[in-house]
């Protein structure tokens, strides 16, 4: 099967863990030819973000239109955007072009709690980016913040949420819902459950939560890996399957790296560096 390119258009993170050098590594790591246009800069470690420099939106355009008319993008995820003017310039720089796989992670806080996201700016990621989505993935908060109502804080409240999300989508039977469970119930449980929406099936994708603190871009590297996969499997059930089973990997195998004192990056490259400890 012919590699796929894939873009990422998100913010850089310098420790690496999250952002596009994160988005980079997971579409490396599963055999994705990976790209990035730069929304935003953040100065960012392990335990905080300390400041945001957003990309003038005339030229995360101008990256977008350069690399569009030389390069086929087989598939695309959009992260942190940062503002509504850069979120606009995304959604005109990709119109008439959207990828046949897009994903929309909808970015507004980073896992040591500073917004990534201004408050106007919501407001246009649902009106102008939500809906160029094959799937969007936000977390419990950022649910949310896009229904206006209270975070999901159950099972049951979460698959009503999915069913809500959805109806930002167009009905057109190609768009679904990853509602993330990372935030459930204070991580207290046994399980990190994610549930998988198209407006009709209901997937409840459950997956072994890890005892770490190594969780920094889990989101990041989640929406990357759908990217990665949705050229290179038969249908998004398939793909967000594995890229969720690839970042339970990263997060376990996450101890053998030693990066900052906060949360720590997991493991995009688990399964080709064979370190000591995993021995
Ligand atoms: N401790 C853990 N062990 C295993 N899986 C986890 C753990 N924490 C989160 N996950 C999974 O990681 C993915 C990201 O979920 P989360 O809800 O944390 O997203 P997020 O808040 O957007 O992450 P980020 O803060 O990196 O943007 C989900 O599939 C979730 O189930
Ligand atoms: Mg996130």
């Amino acid at each position: 099967m012919a590699i796929p390119n894939a873009l990422s258009i998100a913010g850089i993170d310098p420790s690496g863990g999250a952002g596009i050098y994160a988005d980079l590594k997971a579409f490396s790591a599963l055999r994705a030819y990976g790209m990035g246009v730069v929304a935003a800069l953040t100065a960012q470690n392990t335990r905080t973000v300390s400041g945001v420099h957003g990309v003038p939106p005339e030229f995360v355009r101008q990256q977008l239109d350069t690399l569009f008319d030389d390069v086929r993008v087989d598939s695309a995820k959009i992260g942190m955007l940062g503002t509504s003017a850069i979120a606009r310039a995304v959604s005109d720089g990709l119109h008439g072009r959207v990828p046949s796989h897009l994903v929309v992670d909808p970015v507004m806080v980073a896992k040591s709690g500073d917004a990534l996201l201004s408050p106007e700016a919501t407001a246009t990621l649902i009106e102008l980016v939500l809906p160029l989505a094959t799937v969007i993935t936000p977390n419990l908060p950022e649910a949310g913040v896009l229904l206006r109502a209270r975070a999901p804080d159950s099972l049951s409240e979460m698959r009503r949420a999915a069913e809500h999300l959805r109806r930002l989508l167009p009905d057109d039977g190609r768009r679904w819902v990853l509602l993330k469970g990372g935030h459930l119930a204070g991580s207290a449980l046994a399980d990190a459950t994610d549930l998988l929406h198209d407006g009709d099936r209901m997937i409840e994708l459950s997956a072994p939560r890890i005892d770490t603190r190594n969780t920094h871009g889990t989101g990041c590297t989640l929406s990357a890996a759908i990217a990665a996969l949705l050229p290179q499997r038969a249908d998004v059930e398939a793909a967000v399957r594995e890229a969720k089973a690839y970042l339970t990997e990263s997060i376990r195998r996450s101890g053998e790296l030693s990066v900052g004192t906060g949360h720590g990056p997991v493991h995009h490259f688990h399964r080709f560096w064979n370190t000591p400890q995993a021995r």
